[in-house]
């Protein structure tokens, strides 16, 4: 079936440049009419400037599609309400949510201060709660919506020096798990783009692994991320609750599973010796699955809404 999305309204945050830009650009190119949000600032989240969400804006339009800038700020509750309301006021309707926006405040956890924690954690965890709650309701109308946030390696697995990120990216795998179910019943789908893309963001970070900038633009480019989130944000994927690992060459999934563990009679007390002589079984992943609530695997879910 043709991923499409003629008619359909979506909302991309932080799609003035890098991977938002390229989410915007082939949204549109399947056919949705696009807020294009974007406060233009620094990496680090400084200053800021409408220039970049409003070329994109232009290049949609260039290529025959339709498109609206937005400058608020994510982190802001009402910048959120407002980019809604655009969407409301201008089509009349929001079909998905890209909650992409991002910043770095990256230092070891000893040197990380209390503003570069709360400024991080404001920007990429607040931005979904603001952005879930305040499309909730026109989802919960329609009773259709497909919401997709930008996660990251940095947090589900780790990586020096971004503990703000990584805690706030892997604490949209939590809201992911809980708005899934909040939202199954109003078709309301939640998932996660973990991408890897040569952008401003991972200039430094790429750019130290020698390879050259033009191959690496190639190879990298947002471009191979966006087809994964046009799917996740199409009325043609039914799924909820995935993360999909994606960047130039390669596609896949990070999930967090539960394995089989060890049971034991609990009247029969055991200790912490016992404990540690059984952590090899304890800990061991063989036919371990992901589950879909703390109910019920996966499987089971979806076996039973066939
Ligand atoms: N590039 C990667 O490899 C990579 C890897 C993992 C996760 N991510 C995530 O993907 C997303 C996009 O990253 P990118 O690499 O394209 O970075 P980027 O810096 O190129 O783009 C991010 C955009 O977000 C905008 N932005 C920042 N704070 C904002 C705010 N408060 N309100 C509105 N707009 C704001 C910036 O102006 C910028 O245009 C981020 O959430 C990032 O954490 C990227």
């Amino acid at each position: 079936m043709a991923v499409r999305l003629d008619g359909q309204v979506a909302l991309v945050t932080g799609a003035g440049r890098g991977l938002g830009r390229a989410y915007a650009l082939d949204l549109a190119k399947h056919g949705a009419k696009v807020i294009v949000n974007d406060f233009g600032g620094s990496v680090s989240g400084e200053g800021n400037d409408e220039t970049p969400a409003q070329q994109v804006v232009n290049e949609i339009k260039a290529a025959g599609g339709e498109a609206v800038a937005n400058a608020g700020d994510v982190g802001n509750y009402e910048d959120c309400f407002n980019m809604v309301k655009l969407a409301m006021d201008t089509w009349g309707r929001l079909d998905a949510l890209v909650a992409n926006a991002g910043i770095l405040r990256d230092l070891a956890l000893h040197n990380m201060s209390e503003n570069d924690w709360d400024l991080v954690i404001r920007v990429h965890l607040k931005q979904c709660y603001n952005l879930l709650h305040h499309a909730w309701p026109v989802f919960r109308q329609q009773a259709y919506g497909r919401v997709v946030m930008a996660t990251s390696t940095s947090g589900l697995i780790g990586n020096f020096g971004q503990a703000n990120y990584g805690a706030a990216k892997a604490a949209m795998y939590g809201l992911m798990n809980v708005a899934k179910i909040e939202g199954e019943k109003y078709n309301i789908n939640v998932n996660l783009i973990s991408p890897g893309a040569a952008t401003r963001m991972t200039d430094n970070l790429m750019g130290a692994q020698g390879q050259d900038a033009a191959e690496r633009q190639v190879v990298m480019g947002p471009e191979h991320v966006a087809p994964a989130v046009t799917y996740l944000c199409s009325p043609q994927c039914v799924e909820s609750g995935v993360c999909i690992d994606a960047a130039g060459g390669h596609y896949g999934r990070i999930a967090i599973v539960r394995n089989a563990g060890v049971n034991y009679d609990p009247h029969e007390h055991k200790d912490a010796d016992w404990f540690e002589s059984n952590w090899a079984k304890i800990t061991d992943l063989t036919g371990a699955t992901a589950p879909w609530s703390f109910r019920e695997t996966r499987e089971a879910h979806y076996a039973a809404k066939q």
